[in-house]
């Protein structure tokens, strides 16, 4: 499966959105995440990216991520359409250490 990491944290552009072809992703306050259940491995949604927050879990970025997105996969709404992104996107893209910002 492919995973969402920190890098999406207030990022949250959706572009990845967009080209899944499964529709896994699931949106909470800040940022999304991938079911693994549903995740079919095409890879599509890396590159899509603007900041870079999506790895394979076989990948040590995806990290403790992996559970995260696992977890809240279950409970967040599923999202299939590309909404707007926060207006200060740009300002969060590329900012290290975002995890302490994860909103449930
Ligand atoms: Fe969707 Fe493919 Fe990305 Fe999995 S790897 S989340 S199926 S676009
Ligand atoms: Fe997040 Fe990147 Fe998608 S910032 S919402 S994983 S396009």
């Amino acid at each position: 499966t492919y995973v969402v990491t920190e890098n999406c944290i207030r990022c949250k552009y959706m572009d990845c959105v967009e080209v899944c072809p499964v529709d896994c992703f699931y949106a909470g306050e800040n940022m999304l995440v991938i079911n693994p259940d549903e995740c079919i491995d095409c890879g599509v949604c890396e590159p899509e990216c603007p900041a870079e927050a999506i790895f394979p879990d076989s990948d040590d970025r995806a990290g403790a991520w992996a559970e995260t997105n696992t977890t809240y996969a279950k409970t967040w709404p599923n999202i299939t359409r590309k909404g707007v992104a926060p207006a200060d996107a740009d300002e969060w893209k590329d900012k290290p250490d975002k995890g302490p910002l994860f909103s449930p």
